[in-house]
């Protein structure tokens, strides 16, 4: 039997992702038709890393769905002294699917040869993609507007929710211009960029005001990954990207130029990627965003069980 998993987007065919979109839409509308569909089912989320949405959406959504779900905080389980791929191999023995939020992808990748059931990547140092899906999500259900005529600006750095983002809007045909001026080569999935390349859904952009001009969307994410933002030894790093991401702070002069709604992934940092004004007006659609990661969690662990369970 071949199982399914959701790592990166990579593994995914265009007409899979959007299959998957069309899923998630359904999910969200009749939410009481998959009551029950995860009766009697485990999920194990394994956290390496702080969360709140990845946690509670996930958590959330197999309460939804009827099952329960099995928080294992890396440091409290034997995850920290033991083989990755040992530990995943029980684990598989006991639930039905896993959804792990790891430091490194090397070692998810190691988690998924041990994993006898889907495992799906709650975020790692490369990839987000519930997050991704949750975002597209989001957007279908706010614009009248075909794929190819949606243009998303990411203003950021380049981290794993930008890979993400770039291999879905490839998959989907939607224009995404990425305005970062921190893009560090180990932070980059050059996958993912070749994709998008391929089908012409990628640009970059260097100066603010050319970029979001046209944007149907601007999104942003913090400047600083979550596990170094109050680490003291990360502080010289830290003030140096604060230095140089300022002027491409999200805020209320900068959205006197465009007409474009607001997304973030959140946590938010407000005074640094973005205003609390911001955040706070008609314009961010940030919190339905947030909300939709429910949906999205949901149609994932149906899809990878209903995919793994019929090949
Ligand atoms: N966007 C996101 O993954 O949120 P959490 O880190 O709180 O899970």
């Amino acid at each position: 039997m071949a199982i399914r998993h959701l790592i990166s987007w990579k593994d995914w065919s265009d007409s899979e992702i959007e299959s998957l979109l069309d899923f998630a839409i359904y999910v969200k509308k009749h939410r009481v038709f998959f009551a029950g569909h995860m009766q009697g089912r485990s999920l194990a989320m394994l956290f390496q890393k702080t969360s709140t949405r990845t946690r509670v959406s996930f958590e959330a959504g197999m309460t939804e769905l009827g099952g329960h779900a099995i928080f294992l905080d890396w440091i409290a389980s034997n995850f920290q002294l033991s083989d990755i791929d040992f530990e995943a191999e029980y684990l598989s023995r006991n639930v039905s699917i896993l959804m792990a939020r790891l430091k490194k992808h090397e070692d998810l990748l190691t988690l998924l040869k041990g994993s006898k059931v889907p495992l799906i990547n709650g975020c790692d140092n490369l990839y987000h993609p519930c997050q991704s899906l949750a975002d597209i999500l989001t957007i279908y259900l706010d614009i009248d507007k075909k794929p190819k005529d949606i243009k998303i600006v990411y203003i950021g750095v380049h981290n794993n929710v930008a890979n993400s983002l770039v291999e879905i809007t490839a998959a989907l045909g939607i224009h995404l211009t990425l305005v970062t001026p921190i893009a560090k080569k180990d932070s980059i999935s050059e996958q993912a960029i070749e994709r998008a390349k391929k089908k012409k859904t990628i640009s970059w952009e260097n100066e603010l005001l050319p970029a979001i001009k046209d944007a149907d969307y601007i999104y942003t994410d913090t400047w600083v990954d979550m596990e170094f933002f109050n680490d003291p030894n990360y502080s010289g790093e830290k003030a140096a990207r604060i230095e140089t991401m300022m002027p491409f702070q999200i805020n209320m002069e900068l959205l006197k130029h465009t007409k474009a709604k607001v997304m973030h992934d959140m946590p938010i940092h407000s005074g640094y990627e973005i205003t609390r004004e911001v955040v706070e007006s008609g314009r961010s659609i940030i919190f339905s965003q947030a909300e939709n990661r429910l949906d999205a969690q949901k149609a994932i662990i149906l899809e990878l069980l209903e995919k793994s369970e019929s090949d």
